[in-house]
C-alpha cells in the first residue's frame, strides 16, 4: 500500500496500482487501473479531485456504486469509462462524500498471534477503526494451515463456532494461542466512525471489496451482522490528536486491563509529516500508561514503506507487498493485506 500523497501523479499511481496491487488479486481492477493510466480525459477528471480522493479503491467503488458493471471472466475498461465520463457529477459527489474505509475482518487472523501473546485482559484501541470489525477478534473463528494446506490450529469463540471463519496460511513459528484473548474494552478513533446498525454503511463497505473477492464480501456481510449492535467506543477525530482521550476512556472503562493501541492500513492516509510523527505520539502516550504501572502495547500492520522505522527491524525478508506486522516498534512478521497469509520472522 503506497502513501496517499503519491497520488499527486495520478497516472503513475494507477499504473503502479495495476501492476503491483491489483495484478493477481483482481483482473477487473488491473484492467481498470491500466486503462485509467493511459486515458487523458479520465486522468483530467481525477486530477480535479483533492489528492486524497484520487485513489483507485475509492474511484472504482464510487463508479460501481453508480452502476459500472464488472465481469469476472472478461472485465472491460469501457464499463468503468462510460460511468466516469457519462456520470461524472454523480460519481464525483459520491467520491467527495464517502471514503475508502475498507474494513477487513480477515486482518484479525494475522493480528491474533500478537494480541494473544500479551497479558490480558485487553483494552483494545483501534486508530482508524472504520466500522470497528477488527475490534472483535474474540468473536470470529480461525483456521490456521501450513504451507501444505494442513490445518494445525483452530480457535473458536467461547460460545461456539462463529459464522465468520478466518483462514490463514502460516509460514514460520507464529505463536498461536490456545484460546482467544479476553477483551474488556473496544474503543478507538476514526475521522469518520461508521455505524453498522443502520443505513447503507454495510452496503458501501461491501462495494469497497474488490469485485472478484466474493469470499471476502460474504465474510464481511456476516461479520457486519454479528457485530451490528455490539457497542464500541470509537471517537470521531484525528488519531494524532485523539489518541490521548481514547486511552483515558479505556482506562476508566477497564481499569487494570492492558492497553493495546493498534492499526492496520491506516497510517498510509496521513501526510509525510503525520507518518513521521505517529511513532512518537503512540510510544509517548503508552509510556505514560506504563509509568502508572499498567500494561501498554502498540501493534502496527502497515505497508512496508509507511512506517520505515518499524519495517527496518524485520529479521526476515518481505513477502510480495505484504504488510509489516510490528509490536512496540519491532517488526515480527509480514502479513497479507487481507489476512490470508502470515510469515513469522
Ligand atoms: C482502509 S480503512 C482501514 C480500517 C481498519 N483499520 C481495517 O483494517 O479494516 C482506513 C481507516 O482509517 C481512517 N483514517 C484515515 N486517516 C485517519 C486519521 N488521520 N485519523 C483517524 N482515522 C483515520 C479512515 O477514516 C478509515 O476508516
Amino acid at each position: 500500500m503506497r502513501a496517499m500523497d503519491d497520488l499527486a501523479d495520478v497516472g503513475d499511481f494507477y499504473r503502479d496500482f495495476a501492476r503491483q496491487e491489483a495484478k493477481g488479486e483482481s483482473l477487473t481492477f488491473e484492467r481498470w487501473a491500466a486503462g485509467v493510466a493511459e486515458d487523458p480525459e479520465v486522468l483530467a477528471l481525477l486530477e480535479g479531485l483533492p489528492v486524497a480522493k484520487r485513489q483507485p479503491n475509492l474511484v472504482f467503488a464510487a463508479a460501481r456504486w453508480h452502476g459500472a458493471a464488472t465481469s469476472a471472466a472478461d472485465p472491460e475498461y469501457a464499463a468503468l469509462r462510460s460511468v466516469l465520463v457519462g456520470g461524472w457529477p454523480h460519481v464525483r459527489e459520491t467520491i467527495l462524500a464517502r471514503s475508502t474505509q475498507t474494513n477487513e475482518v480477515g486482518r484479525c487472523a494475522t493480528l491474533l498471534p500478537l494480541l494473544a501473546g500479551l497479558e490480558g485482559p485487553l483494552a483494545l484501541i483501534e486508530v482508524g477503526a472504520s466500522a470497528g470489525l477488527c475490534l472483535h477478534p474474540d468473536r470470529w473463528s480461525y483456521r490456521y494451515v501450513d504451507e501444505e494446506g494442513e490445518q494445525f490450529a483452530r480457535l473458536d469463540p467461547a460460545d461456539g463456532v462463529s459464522p465468520v471463519v478466518l483462514d490463514c496460511t502460516v509460514r514460520g513459528a507464529a505463536p498461536l494461542p490456545p484460546a482467544l484473548p479476553e477483551i474488556v474494552h473496544r474503543g478507538g478513533v476514526d475521522l469518520n466512525p461508521l455505524d453498522l446498525s443502520g443505513g447503507d454503511t454495510a452496503a458501501w463497505l461491501e462495494t469497497l471489496v474488490w469485485p472478484e473477492h466474493e469470499d471476502r464480501r460474504a465474510r464481511l456481510a456476516a461479520a457486519c451482522r454479528v457485530v451490528a449492535d455490539a457497542p464500541v467506543d470509537v471517537l470521531r477525530g484525528d488519531l494524532l490528536t485523539g489518541l490521548g482521550e481514547a486511552i483515558a476512556r479505556a482506562r476508566v472503562a477497564a481499569p487494570g486491563a492492558s492497553i493495546v493501541v493498534f492499526h492496520s492500513a491506516v497510517i498510509a492516509y496521513l501526510d509525510e509529516a503525520g507518518r513521521h510523527r505517529w511513532p512518537g505520539v503512540v510510544t509517548g502516550a503508552l509510556e505514560q500508561v506504563r509509568a502508572d504501572g499498567a500494561g501498554a502495547h502498540w501493534i502496527s500492520n502497515e505497508g512496508s514503506a509507511v512506517l520505515p522505522g518499524v519495517s527496518a527491524t524485520a529479521r526476515c525478508e518481505q513477502v510480495g507487498r505484504h504488510f509489516c506486522l510490528g509490536l512496540d516498534g519491532q517488526a515480527l512478521g509480514w502479513a497479507h493485506g487481507h489476512g490470508r497469509q502470515l510469515t513469522w520472522c
